[in-house]
């Protein structure tokens, strides 16, 4: 069924588990998360970034993923990835997601909540959730010096300064994840995500959970994040097993041959996801 977003996440903070937010950008991925879902009895969110809005169309993509999320037995919302500004904001709430995060996050701390306040103010009157985010994704390297690196993650004050003058749903935090795949094993900043967890009341967010390890996302979970973002390691799934079937049946050139070892791969990432964020049976 297709809901919102926020009584997946108030749940998940009730209950101590995590929803996983996975990306879709066709068909085939919208298939092996929803499969996975249902197969694990697991709410979900299925996120659509601008990029895959103008890879596959607004439209197109929305009514695939609302199509999939209407015939599932579990709640599915459908989330805006990174909104990067209030135009794509409103053309996704006119698709039909029931879930919008803005990311104004490398815009100055007045200015970051301006934005999103201007986003809450229209999402609010539609019963829309937002999630907004403050600090630094990526570029957090180990080779970054101590300061620096504190500088470029959510600052525990700030979060609380920054959630109350917003008066938005959700907070990404930026505690030592990245986007993509990590170059050394991350170290998330515990210490940080216990003091922003202790100032901050509303669900917190991670992105950027391919490649964390297990213990550190069972960790972050513990702490208190209610929703992990997962796309690179659905990518990787799907591309390695095209690349595999390919290379071993040269021959074959019927997508949907090439293609269904690729849906069961990113299934199984995605079941995997779901029993280390403790949300299996949730649904
Ligand atoms: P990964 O690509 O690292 O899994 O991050 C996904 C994400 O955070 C999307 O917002």
């Amino acid at each position: 069924m297709l809901v919102t977003s926020k009584e997946l996440l108030l749940d998940a903070q009730k209950n101590d588990y995590a929803v996983g937010a996975f990306n879709t950008n066709n068909l085939e991925i919208t298939h092996a998360i929803v499969r996975a879902a249902e197969a694990k009895r697991a709410p979900i969110l299925i996120q659509i970034s601008a990029g895959a809005m103008k890879y596959a169309g607004v439209e197109f993509i929305t009514m695939i993923v609302a199509k999939a999320a209407r015939e599932a037995t579990i709640p599915v919302a459908i989330h805006l990835d990174h909104g990067p500004d209030f135009k794509t904001v409103m053309v996704a709430l006119r698709a039909g997601f029931t879930s919008i995060m803005r990311d104004a996050s490398s815009l100055p701390f007045d200015e970051n909540v301006a934005e999103v306040r201007k986003v809450v103010e229209a999402c609010h009157a539609l019963g829309i959730p937002v999630e907004a985010e403050i600090g630094t994704l990526g570029g957090v390297e180990e080779h970054v010096v101590v300061s620096e690196r504190d500088a470029l993650m959510s600052d525990p004050d700030e979060c609380a300064r920054f959630a109350e003058a917003g008066g938005f749903d959700f907070l990404a935090v930026a505690i030592g994840n990245a986007h993509g795949f990590y170059k050394g094993e991350p170290k998330l900043d515990f210490d940080r995500l216990a003091a922003i967890r202790s100032k901050v009341s509303i669900p917190l967010v991670l992105h950027g959970a391919s490649g964390i390890p297990d213990h550190q996302i069972t960790r972050a979970v513990e702490s208190g994040i209610c929703k992990i973002n997962i796309d690179t390691e659905i990518r990787d799934a799907m591309i390695r097993t095209i690349q595999k079937f390919t290379q071993e049946n040269p021959n074959q050139i019927d997508p949907r041959k090439v293609l269904a070892p690729a849906i069961d791969a990113m299934q199984a990432v995605v079941e995997r996801k779901i029993e280390i964020f403790r949300s299996a049976g949730r649904a």
